[in-house]
Parts: structure tokens; sequence; C-alpha cells
């Protein structure tokens, strides 16, 4: 961290907004100056922007940890996503153009997508499901997430989306936790030429997820009309969706919404090895995730929005649903792999849609980096006008290469930080507002307070130390899903009073943020978080293993990788057959995304006098560093010669 913290200092570029975009923005400086006046009018605007069902009483009700925005208001989700957009031009105006992996394409007007909306909500509903119930999504990147998560809101269900990588079990989990009575699936999905079988893995989470009464499943494999053979179906509890929706009719009222009703749970991991739901409400949610894709992507009634996330992750959720369709936006939405059937698929993507604004992760920017600027110079790129990098620190060299090779050295570029808890975008450059500085996610949005504290949790103007955010924010997490004390303890207790993020950050002299990245045992892969503990709790799942630690390893691509320091049973003999097989283990047990790099075989793992791993010092081994203090050991010789085992196990 302190070469990255160097590499951040010496950073000297500056990118002023350009007069043209300027003159035409949406983002103006006069919104900094009213959120400063009074931040909850502030809100209270934006949040006017909306179609509400009953006006809030009350802007915002505070009882540390716990906030309600919009007191007392009603209003749905859906309806502001669709249906208020059917009575003018946008009603013949695409809301959603998708393209699938193999090539396949379909366009869906706000009036198509909001006739299928109403017709999944009256399925849903036939089903039994009512207003309040958890509905499981777990799905490839089709049309009909957006359309399931939707028609959740319309009917006042609460979604709960399961990255359509993970594992049956992770899906299983999920499942329970919530415990969902609907499970929405599709017969498979394309990643790579490859059908991931996503039916069958939904009936193995099935067979022990006993609150699932049904599961509706999309035909995805695209040229096999009738071919319902890829996924097997029980008798009772599986529907094909299409015939699901045939059978019902396309009239159906949205449910009137109170404010603070939940609108989604979606899990990230967090420092323990069970995943955290956070909840996540309808008003403030959407009054935040609208505000910002507004101001930060300077959205335009003939814009082409890509924001590349998938629909399991919050990224997807925020900017590919409920933020672009409240907006009114066309949104490009994609299947696949990006290098799929070759290198340049997305800038034959972008040229082939005409896309205008692209929202990506630095990790993926990297690969580009990698793969060579032949790809993009390939193709038309010319009409994108704006870019933007989420999920990770993005470093100046990656930012520069995107903003000259994508962005034709003519668009901005914002790097957004926010998080699966904060809802929507909290420290951004507003474009043709913020002048830039490649590395930095500049200052917070309006009406955002954000601050830097150090150990002590004394506010410091600039230096390093931890992002916190001081004031309450209407995208924000309500609790952690059935467990209100995780929820105190993990994000109130550090600094009390304040929201602690989990990210180290450097302010400096001009106020500008630069994330470091987690300070906790959260690590954030290829721009995925994954817990420490969630990976060790798989590995000692093996039979072989004794114990195991994790930690993250810098990757030139995935920003870090997992390295597993494993001590086996007495029963077991280290060997390469068995570190395959644990590295599938974990892949089954939680998904790919999850695979270690690295596996080491260790006699014994460094711990502190009171028994605790001490996962710095195996950090420090793992990238090949010099030891740090030792002196906290219990037994200062575990770490030599894991050192020394560790370098002959890598060589
Ligand atoms: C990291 C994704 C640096 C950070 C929206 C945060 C970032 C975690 C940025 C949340 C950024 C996200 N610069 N780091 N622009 N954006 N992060 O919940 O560590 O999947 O805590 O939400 O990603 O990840 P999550």
């Amino acid at each position: 961290m302190s070469d990255q913290l160097d590499t951040l200092l010496s950073e000297q570029r500056r990118f002023s907004p350009a007069s043209t975009f300027a003159a035409d923005a949406n983002g103006t400086p006069a919104l900094y100056e009213s959120a400063a006046r009074d931040r909850e009018a502030f809100w209270a605007e934006q949040a006017g922007t909306l179609e509400w069902i009953r006006p809030w009483d009350r802007v915002l009700d505070w009882t540390p940890p716990h906030a309600k925005w919009f007191v007392g208001g009603k209003l749905n989700v859906a309806a502001n996503c669709l249906d208020r957009h059917l009575t003018g031009p946008l009603r013949n105006t695409a809301a959603l153009v998708w393209e699938g992996e193999p090539g396949d394409r379909r366009v869906l007007t706000y009036w198509d997508l909001a006739r299928e909306v109403r017709r999944a909500a009256n399925a849903l509903k036939q089903l039994g499901v009512r207003k309040g119930d958890r509905v499981a999504i777990y799905l490839p990147m089709v049309p009909e997430a957006a359309m399931a998560m939707l028609a959740c809101a319309r009917i006042g269900a609460v979604h709960s989306v399961i990255f359509g990588g993970f594992s049956a079990e992770s899906v299983r989990d999920r499942v329970n936790d919530a415990k969902a009575r609907v499970l929405i699936t599709a017969d498979g999905g394309y990643r790579r030429g490859q059908v991931v079988p996503l039916k069958r893995m939904a009936d193995q989470a099935m067979a022990e997820a006993p609150s699932i009464e049904h599961c509706i499943v999309v035909q995805r494999r695209p040229g096999s009309p009738g071919d319902e053979s890829f996924a097997t179906m029980k008798e009772g509890r599986d529907h094909w969706w299409h015939r699901l929706l045939d059978s019902v009719s396309s009239e159906s009222e949205p449910e009137a919404m109170d404010a603070e009703d939940l609108l989604f749970i979606l899990y990230t991991s967090g420092t323990t090895g069970k995943p955290k739901g956070i909840v996540h409400t309808t008003g403030g949610y959407l009054t935040q995730v609208a505000a910002t894709t507004k101001y930060v992507f300077d959205l335009k009634p003939a814009d082409v929005f890509w924001c590349t996330a998938d629909i399991g992750w919050v990224t997807g959720h925020s900017y590919v649903v409920y933020g672009p369709l409240a907006n009114g936006a066309t949104v490009f939405m994609y299947e696949g792999a990006p290098d799929w059937p070759e290198r340049d698929r997305f800038w034959s993507l972008v040229e082939t849609h005409g896309v205008t604004i692209l929202y990506t992760a630095p990790t993926a920017i990297r690969a580009f980096m990698k793969w060579g600027t032949d790809h993009p110079a390939r193709h038309d790129l010319s009409t994108l006008r704006l870019l933007g990098s989420v999920g990770e620190p993005i470093n100046p060299e990656a930012w520069m290469w995107y903003q000259a090779h994508i962005g034709g050295g003519r668009c901005p570029i914002v790097d957004t930080w926010w998080q699966t808890e904060t809802g929507g975008i909290m420290i951004t450059p507003l474009p043709g507002v913020t002048t830039t500085k490649p590395g930095s996610a500049t200052i917070p949005f309006p009406g955002i307070v954000a601050e830097l504290v150090n150990d002590a949790g004394t506010v410091l103007p600039q230096g390093g130390g931890f992002l916190t955010l001081a004031a309450p924010w209407p995208g924000m997490l309500r609790t952690i899903y059935g467990d209100d004390a995780r929820y105190q303890e993990t994000y109130w207790s550090r600094f009390p009073g304040r929201y602690f993020a989990g990210d180290g950050a450097k302010v400096d002299e001009d106020g500008y943020w630069w994330i470091l990245g987690r300070v906790d045992d959260v690590l954030n892969v290829a721009g995925h978080r994954i817990g420490t503990m969630e990976v060790e709790s798989a590995l000692v799942e093996h039979p072989a293993v004794a114990e195991a630690a994790v930690v993250g390893k810098s990757h030139d691509l995935k920003g870090q990788a997992l390295a597993a320091f494993v001590t086996l049973k007495d029963s077991h003999q280290p060997s390469a057959g068995l570190k395959d097989d644990l590295k599938a283990h974990v892949a089954q047990k939680i998904g790919a995304i999850a695979r270690p790099d690295d596996i080491f075989f260790s006699a014994d793992l460094p711990k502190t006098r009171s028994g605790k791993i001490m996962r710095r010092l195996l950090k420090d081994i793992a990238e090949g560093r010099a030891l740090g203090d030792t002196t906290t050991l219990a037994d200062p010789a575990v770490v030599s010669r894991l050192k020394d085992t560790y370098e002959s196990q890598e060589a």
C-alpha cells in the first residue's frame, strides 16, 4: 500500500472540464452550493423529481444508526421506472437494447418493457407472492433479469439477486437466509461459448431450501425453441417464464409502497464467513440512484448508456436498472464475456449499438491494456462521450490509457467510489464541473458528507486515514437482513456516530479523495468483494484441511488475487493434485470468483499469543516482502519456516 501511496502522491496531472461539455452538462457548481446550504432540502428536491403516490411528511428521521428518509411518503419504483414514461415520447423509445453472447439481439421500448413487467408481476401474484415476500433471482444478463426485479418492485416483493457465477451452495445459503418463496432462474446462460447450467445449480440449491415454493425458469438458449430438455422441470414447483406470462393479463396496478418498505436485499461479503444481506428501501434509494445517474452520467435523451456490471452486483442494480430507467434512458445490456469470440467484443458492441456512455471496472481496463490497443483501434468509438470507472481503485496508468485509447482523449472520466451498502455513488467528479486527477475519485457528491479520520476517530482535513460518512444519505443501507446487531457492530462501532466504510483513503490539499482499498478482511478480486473468512471456511470443509488462512496478494490485472496458506491433517500429504483439488473445492463451495490463485502448504500458521492468525504477515510473505514486526507472535520461528517453504514452493 505504501508504494501505491507514493505513486498517487506524485500524480500531478489535471484534466479540467472542456467548455463544450460544461456548457451542456446536467451538473452545475450550484448543486454543491445548494446541498451545502441545506442538505435535506437538496435531497428533497431530488426526491421531488420522482412520482409520489403520497408526499412525505418529513425528509429525514435520524436515530443513529437508523435513518428513515421521506417519512410517510408512498411511491412505486417500477411505476417510476416505467409507467410514468409511457405518456410521452419515451413510450416508443428503447428502454433496453440487449445483445446475447452468441450475438442474438433484442430491443424493448418503454412500452414493451412495461408490458412484460406487468405480466411478470401478475405471474408472481398468481403464484401467491405478496407484498413483503422475498423472491430470489438467479439469472444471466438477459432482459428478464431486469423484468424480474421490476416485477418484484411493482408488487412490493423484495428481490434478492444472486450473481449467476455463484455456486449452488451460495445460492442455497442466500435463499435460506432470506427465506425466499420463489426462485427465478434460467435454463442456462452463455459465458465464453459455454452454457452455464443455472437451472441445474438452482435444483441443487432448492433441494436444501425449504422456503421455496415455486421456481420460474427463463428459456434462454437461443435457436432451440420448444427444446426444454436442458432444464428438468419439477411438476407443480417449476414453471416456464414464457408460459406463465402467456397465461396472465398485462394489466396490473403498482403497489403503493411506503418510502421505507424494503426494495431489495443484496448479499455481500464481510469479515465473517457469512455474507451479509444488505437491506435497501424504496424512496431514498430511488432518489439517490436517480439523482446520481442524472448528474454523474450526464444522461441525455440521445444517449445509449452501458454499465458493464452484472445485475448480480449492486452496480447492476443501481446503474443498469433503477437509476437509468428512472431517468428514461436507453440502457444497453450485454450477456457475455469481453473476450468472446474475440478480445474486441466490447468495442464491437460500442460501435454496433452507438454506445455514448461506458461505465466499467478497472480490472477490465487493465485487461484491455494488456490485450493491446489494436482491438479498440479497429472500431469506431466516436459515439463515446463519457467514461466511468467503479469497483476498485483505478491506477493512474489505467486511467490515462482509458482516456486516450477508449475515450479518444475527448471523454471526461468519472471515477466513482461507493459500495453495496451506500446504494448509490458517493464520491465522484461531476462531468463538466469537476477537474479530475487520474486515480482520484475526487470529491463527495452534493449532499454527501465524507470525512477522513485517524485511528482515534479524529477528523483529518487531509492526509491518510479511514473513509467515514458523517451524515446519513438517502440510499444508505437500513440494516443487515435479520441481524441488526451485526449492522451496528460492522458499520457504526469502530468510530461511534460515523459510518465506517472499511476503506483506507488519502485526502490531498485540494480535498480530493484517493481511495486506497479495504483495510478489513475483505478482498477486492477483479472488482468483486470476497471475505477471507468465507474462503477459509470453504477450505476447512475439505477433508484434508486442518486450518487455512487466506490473504490478498497484489495482482496486475485483478488488483488482488487470493493466496491461501493451508495446514493439512496428519493423514494427508501435500501434492500438486491436492492443490488443484482445493481450488476446485472452493469454486464449488462459493463460485469461480473465489478460486484461490495460489495455495501453499505449511506445517503451522503464524498466530498471535491470543491465537489470532496474523494475516498481515502472511500477506508480506505472499508478496515477497521483508517481514514486519513479529514480536507479538506466539512462535516467531513459524514465520521464518513458513517464508522458506513458501519461497521453495513458489519456485
Ligand atoms: C471498492 C461496488 C476505489 C471499495 C460499487 C469499496 C472502490 C468496495 C471504488 C465496494 C472506486 C468501489 N475507487 N475503490 N471508485 N469503487 N471501490 O460493495 O473498496 O461491490 O469498499 O460496491 O469497492 O464494493 P461493492
